[in-house]
């Protein structure tokens, strides 16, 4: 299977016509709303004007624009204005990819949280957003106001159940590259193989990513061209020097390396580490775990996590 090539670039007033027209195929495939939807009125003239402010994201599937938005700062707040992908590319993970590369260079810019507003009458536009992990913050008939804050960090991400997990860990793998490793902290059962199941979803390898309980790790060769993944499950590990021990078939350098049960053991493998910090409530039926993201050392200074 070959995926579908989406890129997505950030773009300036250049991209005026490509925008409007992305937008316009995508709102008019919507339903007609009363009062119109704003983006209706726009012209390449306004889309122009609004890109050259703060430039917006633009998607490309196999080089054509399918996807659009407008990013739009308000104090510590990123607006996405304009969000639309044309229906012929929906279900190719584009938006999703939009709203990744949203957050991100929105956190890059130093703000706080990132805001969209959705139209009441479209219910499943508003699902979609709570899906990517914005929450209703304000109701003014039709208009829906949702944020999400970007301070992952610090307070921690709600993650309802399994497949949010699994989300969450495709959307962290879009941000790893060759030589990066990411720490696994949690208690039994906590979800780290869980998480690591959807980081090697978002990388692209070849599955399954299952617990390495029988075996200390388990190397997962890129399906697209990119990265592979090791996995390493430290529980029964003595030390750094039985992991070098096992001859891994891959380089660290050239792989991305997750370790479960790694703290205080796996540190040394790299400068630089990624920390996920996997927490649960006390009832036993409480399926929701609270997850923290932390980068520490210089691959991320330019970018922290
Ligand atoms: N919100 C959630 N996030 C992650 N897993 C969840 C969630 N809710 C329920 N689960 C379930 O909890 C279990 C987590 O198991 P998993 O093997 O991922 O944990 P682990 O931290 O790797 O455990 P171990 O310490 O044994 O390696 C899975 O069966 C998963 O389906
Ligand atoms: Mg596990």
């Amino acid at each position: 299977m070959t995926a579908d090539q989406v890129t997505v670039a950030r773009v300036g007033a250049e991209a005026a016509e490509s925008v409007l027209e992305v937008v316009r195929e995508a709102f008019g495939a919507r339903p007609v709303l009363d009062p119109p939807a704003d983006a209706s009125a726009e012209t390449v003239e306004s889309v122009r004007v609004r890109l050259a402010h703060h430039g917006g994201l633009l998607a490309s599937l196999d080089g054509r624009p399918v996807g659009a938005l407008v990013l739009d700062p308000v104090g510590d707040t990123v607006f996405l204005r304009r969000f639309g992908v044309v229906p012929g590319a929906q279900g190719r993970g584009v938006a999703r990819d939009l709203v990744t590369t949203a957050l991100r260079s929105a956190r890059q810019q130093g703000a706080a949280d990132v805001a969209v507003v959705a139209r009441e009458e479209l219910p499943e536009t508003v699902r979609f957003w709570e899906a990517q992990g914005f929450e209703v913050v304000a109701n003014h008939s039709p208009y829906v106001e949702l944020r999400r804050s970007l301070a992952v960090g610090d307070v921690g991400q709600d993650v309802p159940d399994a497949e949010a997990m699994r989300a969450l860990g495709a959307e962290v793998a879009r941000r790893l590259r060759a030589g990066d490793l990411v720490l696994l902290v949690g208690d039994l059962g906590a979800g780290k193989t869980t998480f690591t199941q959807g980081l090697g979803e978002g990388l692209g390898v070849r599955g399954p990513v299952t617990s390495p309980t029988f075996v200390i790790a388990r190397v997962h060769p890129s399906e697209v061209g990119g990265v592979p993944l090791v996995h390493v499950d430290a529980y029964r590990l003595g030390g750094l020097e039985e992991l070098d021990d096992l001859d891994l078939d891959a380089s660290l350098d050239e792989a991305v390396t997750v370790v479960e049960w790694g703290e205080g053991i796996a540190e040394g493998l790299a400068e630089s580490r990624l920390e996920v910090r996997i927490g649960r409530g006390d009832a036993a039926d409480d399926e929701s775990r609270t997850v923290s993201v932390t980068s520490v050392g210089p691959r991320w200074d330019a970018d922290p996590w």
